[in-house]
């Protein structure tokens, strides 16, 4: 690793939600490729939560077995409660916490006309209201430890309406943009940033399916300027980055890593460009 990066996190705790795939054996979400990573550049200790428990506990298990502070709690976000319960522990296990990373998240797959009306509002709840809840309930831990960092993980979606199914997930991540610099701003005096992250294709569990299906993920290759997928490791130097001092004055902002998808259409050469 660049030694630039070694101890960037020394001391640090850091709380993810939607984070259970993160077994380096397995195909790892964002969250599995931050906490490997975070580790590395000196980070204390991580909670990993989400909702599937068996999956989120092994890969606790593992980060343990190679030496690392990493504890595994079941974390619906759209639950205060369990919020509550999750920081409460974070602060009794590690004494602080530093990095909030919202990754946690669902697609409404069909189109406006056919959704059901509960996946929708499901979709919607997930990335708005889990977003503001995470936000309430590490803010004071956060004030006590000195300051922090939240980053919310939104989609290039955000900024882009959704053919023919996702409306809720677009319309939604386009409502973290906005919520994350009302956060930055009434976060400020507590020393704790805000920020967004608009990833663009990865292959994580989450896109899994269409990376397997060679018509879906050629679809997608052929309109990334930089000609492939991205990597879950793509984006946790993104995460880290925000998380870390490299970004001491960045807040309410936005990071697109999409592979320059957004900005603008890939074509194939002018045919009167050889003339
Ligand atoms: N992979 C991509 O191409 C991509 C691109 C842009 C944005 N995103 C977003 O990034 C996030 C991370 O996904 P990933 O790619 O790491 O895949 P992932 O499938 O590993 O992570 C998403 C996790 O969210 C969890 N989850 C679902 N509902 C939840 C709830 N109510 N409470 C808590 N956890 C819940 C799932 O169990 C899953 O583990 C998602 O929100 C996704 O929408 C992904």
């Amino acid at each position: 690793m660049d030694m630039r990066f070694a101890n960037r996190f020394n001391g640090k705790v850091a709380l993810l939600t939607g984070s259970a795939a993160a077994n380096p054996d397995e195909l790892m979400g964002f969250g599995g490729a931050t906490v490997w990573r975070f580790f590395e550049e000196g980070g204390r200790g991580v909670v990993i939560t989400d909702i599937q428990d068996e999956i989120g506990e092994r890969s606790a298990q593992q980060l343990r077995d190679s030496g690392h502070d990493a504890i595994y709690m079941h974390l619906d976000v759209t639950e205060e409660e369990e919020w509550t319960n999750v920081v409460a522990a974070t602060m009794k296990h590690f004494g602080r916490l530093d990095i909030l990373v919202n990754i946690a998240g669902i697609l409404d797959p069909k189109s406006i006309l056919d959704i059901e009306p509960a996946v929708w509002k499901k979709t919607m709840e997930i990335s708005t209201v889990g977003v503001f809840l995470g936000t309430r309930a590490v803010a004071r831990a956060m004030d006590q430890s000195g300051g922090g960092a939240i980053i919310n993980l939104a989609s290039m979606a955000a900024k882009q309406g959704s053919g023919s199914y996702g409306s809720a997930y677009s319309y939604s991540r386009g409502g973290m943009l906005n919520f994350s610099m009302s956060a930055a701003l009434q976060l400020s005096g507590m020393g704790i940033r805000v920020n967004t992250i608009m990833p663009g294709w990865i292959h994580t569990p989450f896109t899994d399916y269409l990376y397997t299906d060679p018509e879906q993920s050629k679809f997608r290759t052929d309109r990334v300027p930089l000609g492939r997928w991205g990597k879950p490791e793509d984006i946790a130097g993104g995460i880290l980055f925000i998380a870390s001092d490299d970004a001491s004055y960045i807040t309410g902002a936005e990071l697109l890593m999409d592979g320059g998808v957004s900005a603008g259409s890939v074509r194939p050469p002018n045919p009167k460009g050889d003339e």
